[in-house]
């Protein structure tokens, strides 16, 4: 009797014994699993947490839609806009907003997207440097069941949830109805954006689309077309002073891939002394080119109203970040599927609808723009 009673104990001490040295393991594993969490979430320095978010903290339930963005670069004026507008429809929608920067780098962009994955985004958010590259980026936020929205350059050969831009194709063809309808013939240079950036690709096929029976006629000869490296204005200035020297000078007409490429190839041509009499086309309606525009040193600008932008892709990535299906109006090929897209209206703008187009919606005050003109 008493050694059954014995026995019994025992086993209970053991089962009591296990018991602990559970528990314990558990405890172990669960403060592992947190400094893990801390570990691989940390935030390069100067980069915009939301108001009281700390690092470290991974995808948790809390009802609220946290929206990452990763962007390229903020080089181009209009990125700065891009940045602030769409940061202030995400939190006008009650979403919390996370960005970072890559300053024109493919490992950093990668880089920080991880992070924002770390972070606990909801939704994925991407201007892609190079359009080829950051199909790793789309591949990670899947892995980690985040969408993806490609914000106003396409992500290549990757399975984008939706694309949200302006219709890059149709503003190439707005550039070129501009400068052919001035120069209908002669010698024309095009100064494109860079290889990587598939928006550079859509802009130049909207050029040819309108030069090409020109082209066909012997009416217009192209005697340079280059990519612009990252979309820099000395690239494109050096480019343009390769043209001009190849053709001592005479060229007839110019488009450039932005304004900023643009201002890269007036600067050339005004080494020439033919700034304000060769015509150049380029986009973005940035400040300096709306300057140009209205001093008569470049013809035209292609207006790209950035809210609008900015409020669609954020409607639309808080929509998926709920796990609802976004509109789209149409499909974009990327090399992989065709990516559901919306694709917004660009406006071509001259010194005769200035006023009436981005003076009028506030992209730029009256007087920064006849800043320099006397009047
Ligand atoms: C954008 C342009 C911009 C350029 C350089 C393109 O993808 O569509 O608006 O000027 O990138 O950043």
């Amino acid at each position: 009797m008493l050694e059954r009673k014995a026995i019994r104990r025992m086993a209970a001490l053991r089962l009591l014994q296990v018991a602990a040295i559970a528990l314990a393991v558990l405890l172990l594993w669960a403060i592992f699993m947190r400094v893990d969490a801390g570990n691989d979430a940390g935030l390069p320095p100067g980069e915009e947490l939301p108001d009281g978010q700390a690092p470290g903290v991974r995808r948790q339930d809390d009802g609220i839609i946290k929206v990452g963005l990763t962007m390229d670069t903020l080089q181009e004026e209009r990125w700065i806009k891009d940045q602030e507008m769409f940061g202030e429809a995400v939190k006008a929608l009650g979403a919390e907003f996370i960005v970072m920067t890559a300053d024109s780098d493919d490992a950093k962009q990668i880089e920080q997207a991880e992070t924002l994955i770390g972070m606990g985004v909801d939704i994925l958010v991407v201007v892609p440097h190079d359009a080829e590259a950051a199909a790793t980026i789309v591949n990670k936020a899947h892995a980690a069941g985040i969408k993806v929205l490609s914000y106003d350059r396409l992500v290549r050969n990757a399975d984008v949830d939706l694309y949200v831009s302006f219709d890059n194709e149709r503003v190439g063809e707005l550039q070129a109805e501009a400068i052919t309808k001035r120069i209908p013939a002669g010698k024309y240079v095009y100064i494109g954006g860079p290889e990587t950036d598939y928006n550079a690709h859509l802009v130049k096929k909207g050029v040819f689309n309108v030069l090409q029976p020109y082209i066909d006629r012997g009416e217009i000869t192209i005697v340079f077309d280059q990519w612009t490296r990252d979309w820099q204005p000395a690239n494109a200035r050096d480019n343009m002073r390769i043209a001009l020297e190849a053709n001592e000078g005479r060229i007839d007409a110019v488009i450039a891939g932005n304004d900023g490429t643009a201002g890269g190839a007036i600067e050339a041509l005004a080494e020439w002394g033919l700034a304000g009499q060769v015509p150049v086309a380029g986009q973005d309606a940035e400040l300096a080119a709306a300057q140009r525009i209205v001093a008569g040193t470049q013809t035209m600008t292609v207006y790209k109203p950035i809210r609008q932008l900015a409020e669609v892709a954020a409607e639309l990535a808080v929509k998926m970040a709920k796990g609802e299906t976004p509109r789209a109006d149409r499909l974009v090929n990327n090399g992989k599927l065709d990516v559901p897209s919306v694709l917004l209206t660009p406006i071509a703008v001259n010194a005769d609808n200035i006023d009436e187009t981005i003076i009028a919606d506030g992209f730029h005050a009256r007087e920064e723009v006849y800043k320099h003109i006397e009047r």
